[in-house]
């Protein structure tokens, strides 16, 4: 494989939303885990990593891999036709939260197609502890495991709609984790079905204000 620099892979990370239905091979995959683990974590609250950090790999075939898409794919339903009761009663609100409800209309009628498609799908469990930093934490794991499956030429996509089932019981047993101890979060990697768009350069001086 062509050695990337940090700072190519950085520029060149790009989401992925359409996989191609093949595997990645065991090494991507452990390598794209393993830098899951080597991130940082909530230290001050007293408990070592690994009680605090849980990563939970599924082949996106899998009978285990159906239980949490359909359980994400009802969870999204609902919570869509709440928004829809919310959106018609109060429709000013549909300027703020329109975008995010088409979205979830999306998901109720075509489901999320990278749980499918795509080779792994990865979730991350963090302990909820004191100071509360879980959701941080879970997010410095993720951005490991973005960069590395970039640098390893896997696709990856954030498929942040998981924390909505944190909690529930069938995903909980199914990861054998208690009632709400934990914050999950999830990704999906695998192989694109396209190469990803380069990102433009960036002018600097658009995003920083240098104070003293
Ligand atoms: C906190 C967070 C949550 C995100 N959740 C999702 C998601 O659930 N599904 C998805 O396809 N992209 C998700 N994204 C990806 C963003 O849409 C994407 O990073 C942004 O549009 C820039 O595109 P790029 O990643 O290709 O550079 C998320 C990004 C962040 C930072």
């Amino acid at each position: 494989m062509k050695f990337k620099s940090l700072e190519h892979i950085i520029t060149i990370r790009r989401t992925t939303r359409s996989f191609s239905g093949e595997n990645l091979s065991d090494e991507q995959v452990d390598q794209i885990l393993r830098s899951a683990v080597y991130a940082p974590f909530g230290g001050a609250t007293g408990l070592p990593l690994k009680e605090v950090r849980k990563i939970f790999v599924f082949k996106t075939n899998s009978e285990a891999m159906k239980i949490v898409n359909d359980v994400l794919v009802a969870t999204i339903r609902s919570k869509a036709r709440l928004m829809g009761i919310v959106l018609a009663i109060l429709p000013f609100l549909k300027k703020k939260l329109g975008t995010f409800y088409n979205r979830l209309k999306a998901i109720e009628r075509y489901g999320i197609p990278s749980m499918k498609m795509g080779s792994h799908f990865i979730i991350i469990a963090e302990k909820k502890g004191i100071p509360s930093v879980q959701r941080q934490s879970i997010a410095h794991a993720l951005q490991n495991m973005w960069l590395s499956a970039t640098s390893v030429g896997a696709g990856f996509q954030l498929i942040s709609a998981i924390g909505i089932i944190s909690n529930n019981a069938r995903v909980l047993k199914l990861l054998n984790l208690p009632y709400n101890k934990y914050q999950l979060d999830g990704c999906v990697i695998g192989v694109p079905a396209v190469e990803p768009e380069e990102t433009e350069d960036v002018v600097l001086e658009e995003y920083v204000t240098r104070i003293g």
